[in-house]
């Protein structure tokens, strides 16, 4: 249960549904002499928590319009779209939907769209205006740990970033058995609560996510990323949620 309490703020499926008195979805059935309504509806679009023109001069108004607005809705519309045709996976919320889309490697064909919703959703969160810097003290520490200094781990991720082929992600994640932070990066749409390790950041590297600002320049939209819109504040709460699950030891980061 572990990402679930990490994922709580945007795991919620809308459920702006007609039920029947036993909680299941009806598609176009009869009950009785009462004619049921196609239930239509499932996951809303999340907005980041901050103006599109927020993140400006270093990621653009016009960018987050077309990535968030184009692309994210895009994955959001489809998802639902798919999720329409059967009631095999009504009331997941976005993690399970996730997990249980991957099928254990060989992935239904909902997985790709349910992941890339997860994916984008923790990453308007990744970042804040006036983000970058370093992270708060029980965080650094813990990178500092695991990474031998914070300068490692910088280099560590950007070098993921940088060297991950076509489209994907680089995260910063929590290693539940191993209790120890990692850099991992992932192909396409695959989010490493599959494999259950706790995401604490992603960057998104697939190309519309800094074609607009950066065109080809990613080592300049990393940076970009690095120096000015990673939020450490979101991710001090995520790691203080995450350690309180695998039980680190006495917790670095108390917990609001
Ligand atoms: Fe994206």
């Amino acid at each position: 249960m572990a990402c679930q309490l990490l994922l709580t703020d945007f795991t919620l499926p809308l459920k702006s549904l007609k039920l029947s008195h036993s909680g299941r979805r009806l598609k176009g059935r009869s009950i009785g002499s009462q004619k049921a309504s196609t239930t239509v509806a499932y996951y809303g679009l999340k907005t980041p928590p901050y103006n599109l023109d927020d993140l400006e001069p270093y990621m653009s108004k016009r960018a987050l319009e077309v990535h968030w607005g184009v692309h994210h809705r895009d994955f959001v519309d489809n998802l639902n779209k798919q999720l329409g045709k059967s009631d095999i996976l009504y009331g997941y919320t976005m993690d399970e939907l996730v997990k249980a889309t991957y099928n254990n490697g060989n992935p239904l064909p909902e997985f790709n769209n349910a992941a890339e919703v997860w994916n984008h959703d923790f990453f308007w969160e990744s970042m804040q205006p006036g983000g970058g810097d370093r992270p708060n003290l029980g965080l650094l520490e813990q990178i500092e740990n695991d990474f031998g200094s914070f300068a490692n781990f910088r280099e560590t991720f950007v070098e993921a970033a940088l060297s991950l082929f076509g489209s994907g992600w680089v995260w910063l994640v929590l290693k539940r058995q191993e209790k120890r932070l990692a850099v991992v990066k992932t192909s396409n749409s695959i989010n490493p609560i599959v494999w259950d390790d706790i995401p604490i950041l992603n960057l998104d590297m697939w190309e519309h996510a800094y074609y607009l600002d950066y065109k080809n320049d990613k080592a300049r939209y990393i940076s970009t990323f690095m120096n000015h819109l990673v939020s450490w504040n979101a991710a001090t709460i995520r790691m203080a949620r995450a350690e309180a699950f695998v039980n680190l030891g006495e917790p670095k980061i108390p917990i609001a």
